[in-house]
């Protein structure tokens, strides 16, 4: 059983995001808390933390506490110096921003990671938002005949929609190519259930993306383009959404298995800087299955 006792929980929105107050990464995070922590998250989808003055490795050790962590490989990012499981996301004048499509962290992978934590370096005087989607409340507002029909599809899901597309050209430029290219077969086509039911909440989302999602299994070519163009739409809805405005020191924490995002890429050629570390395994939603059995 976990409860509140130790946070406070603000929705942003009813489809997905909460701010948590009463967490301070810095100072230490309990046991209860952690466990109040993730109990938001699985609820919300999203969850955001202010004014957390944290090192990167204050960060990594705070991810931590959730799973197991990724080791960040340099491809489309680049990594930390000491800390090889962060990415560091920077753009500017020479680096526009080029995360501004819906997607959830890993979906093209056999085994997609459980949760990403971004936390605020550098931020633009305005713009550099980030959209959460809460891919449940999508699936929900579906009708009951398209959720019948959806209840059994399959989608093909590959790295090269995205990083074969123009909006990544430059992440293939000069010496960075051989590791794109490992990437790429690290990473083949790989199929997901089209609803999701969440490993934790039972909950059933839909689990597609605009950026990676290449087809939908079973069909024809022009019914699965027209039906993934409908979902894409779909989901891009206002009203499934929340848009979380960063500051210096902002940390988000969300789950890629019932949310996906959009960094907005209005603010070049201002600079933005992000680390960001990815979760693989949900440690305290597996510890909490278990429980209930
Ligand atoms: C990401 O897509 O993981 C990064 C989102 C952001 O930079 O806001």
């Amino acid at each position: 059983m976990t409860s509140y006792e130790r946070i406070s929980v603000t929705p942003l929105t009813p489809a997905v995001g909460a701010e948590l107050g009463g967490v301070d990464i810095a100072a230490g995070v309990d046991d209860e808390t952690l466990r109040g922590i993730h109990a938001a998250l699985m609820a919300h989808g999203v969850v955001f933390f202010r004014d957390q003055d944290i090192t990167p490795v204050q960060q990594r050790d705070f991810a931590a506490r959730f799973g197991r962590l990724r080791t960040a490989k340099r491809s489309a990012f680049l990594v930390e110096d000491g800390v090889p499981e962060m990415h560091v996301l920077i753009n500017d004048r020479e680096r526009p921003p080029n995360v501004n499509h819906y997607h959830s962290d890993g979906i093209f992978r056999a085994e997609p990671e459980f949760a990403s934590i971004l936390r605020a370096v550098e931020v633009p005087e305005a713009g550099g938002d980030t959209i959460f989607v809460g891919m449940g409340a999508a699936y929900d507002a579906l009708s009951d005949d398209m959720k019948a029909y959806l209840a059994d599809k399959e989608a093909m899901h590959d790295f090269m929609k995205l990083h074969g597309s123009p909006k990544k050209f430059r992440s293939w430029e000069g010496d960075n190519w051989k590791r794109m290219e490992a990437s790429r077969v690290a990473n083949p086509p790989v199929a997901h259930q089209v609803v999701k039911v969440h490993p934790v909440t039972g909950r059933k989302s839909l689990y597609i993306s605009e950026s990676f999602t290449a087809s939908i299994l079973g069909v024809g070519e022009d019914e699965s383009r027209g039906l993934l163009d409908m979902l894409n739409r779909h989901c891009a809805r206002p009203e499934f959404q929340c848009r979380f405005h960063w500051r210096p020191h902002s940390v988000a924490l969300w789950d890629n298995r019932s949310t996906s995002h959009y960094a907005c890429a209005d603010y070049w050629p201002e600079r933005r800087l992000m680390n960001r570390v990815t979760i693989e395994t949900d440690a305290l939603g597996a510890a909490s299955a278990e429980a209930a059995e």
